[in-house]
């Protein structure tokens, strides 16, 4: 279409949006190990939740498994991604001599040692997360079986029978909906009102913020993207959070080709952001992809700064000291 004819488009752009620090961190970890080391790098579970992401590390030699028991005997590295793994998998890893590289969020570990804490206490452990997601099966696999129990939602929290409801405590999942989590965490207290919460919140720096840009955005456009996995955990958040603020369609979408443009039909404004683990040359994708249908401004909406770094794990910090 030239120009002149297409309909203009304005585009806010949330800031802060896509790689968090422990992303950073994760795929550091394996491009390092690669360039180390060479071909191959075994990586458990995909390194983040981003298909684009892990498609540019398999073309490096990075090999994505799902469980140890797939990897051959072999001295190449072996990481553990960004979620957190439970404690079974680095033991079966020291178990069969595997070099592993822990590439779990340092916020997450965070968690992994609060809930270990309690376990020593003798506290019974409420987390509160999304079933099924590795981050939960992580920190759930920190203690013995039956140390944890998992809500979802307030019912699930009505439902609760705790051996002592004076010696519980809780935490969280990262990349939980703000609004959500303080919902169950209200009913906790409501239920039990010496259940002990986190020093600081569990829900990570990366996830408020990126959630706090699309509410202030939300309001304002005809419809957003996210640019992020479906199996995002935080990604799929802020889609939620998009059109519970006010946003009539919000779309989740790895790549420009997945765009539902018919659901887009008529826009003037659109947001666009997006999830911890979606690389920026996707969201510049995007930005083409609307630009060949309309005259498109962009107008970035800034909310909190971010400075958060998170060094390499220990042993690639080590060898670069040896290598100085
Ligand atoms: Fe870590 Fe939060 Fe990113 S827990 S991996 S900084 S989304």
């Amino acid at each position: 279409t030239p120009a002149a004819e297409k309909p203009p488009l304005e585009v806010l752009l949330c800031s802060p949006r896509g790689f968090c620090a422990g992303v950073v961190r994760a795929v550091d970890t394996v491009e390092r190990a690669l360039a180390l080391y060479g071909p191959p790098v075994y990586v458990r579970h995909e390194i983040v939740h981003n298909r684009y992401v892990v498609e540019s590390l398999k073309a490096k030699g990075a090999v994505f498994v799902e469980e140890l028991d797939e990897i051959p005997d072999t001295d190449a590295p072996v990481v553990f991604s960004a979620h957190g793994v439970p404690k079974a998998v680095p033991e079966a890893a020291a178990k069969r001599n595997f070099f592993a590289l822990d590439a779990t969020c340092p916020l997450v570990s965070k968690v992994h040692r609060e809930a270990e804490i309690h376990h020593k206490r003798g506290r019974e452990i409420v987390l509160i997360g999304h079933a099924g997601h590795p981050e939960v099966e992580g920190t759930m696999g920190q203690l013995p079986p039956g140390a944890m129990t998992l809500v979802e939602t307030v019912a699930d929290v009505e439902r609760l029978t705790p051996r002592d409801p004076s010696k519980l405590a809780y935490v969280t999942q990262t990349t939980l909906s703000i609004d959500d989590c303080t919902q169950i965490i209200a009913a906790l207290t409501r239920r039990f009102p010496e259940i002990v919460a986190p020093h600081k919140e569990d829900i990570c720096y990366a996830t408020t913020n990126r959630q706090e840009a699309v509410k202030s955005v939300a309001p304002r456009v005809d419809a957003l993207i996210v640019v992020g996995a479906p199996n995002s955990s935080n990604s799929k958040r802020l889609q939620e959070v998009a059109e519970r603020a006010g946003c009539p369609h919000a779309q989740l979408v790895q790549r420009a080709g997945e765009i539902d443009w018919t659901k887009l039909a008529g826009i003037r404004r659109l947001g666009l952001t997006a999830g911890a683990s979606a690389p920026e040359v996707i969201v510049e994708e995007i930005i083409d992809a609307f630009a060949e249908r309309y005259a498109v401004t962009v107008e970035a909406v800034s909310g909190a700064t971010e400075s958060m770094f998170f060094p390499l794990p220990r042993q690639l910090r080590e060898l670069d000291k040896a290598a100085d």
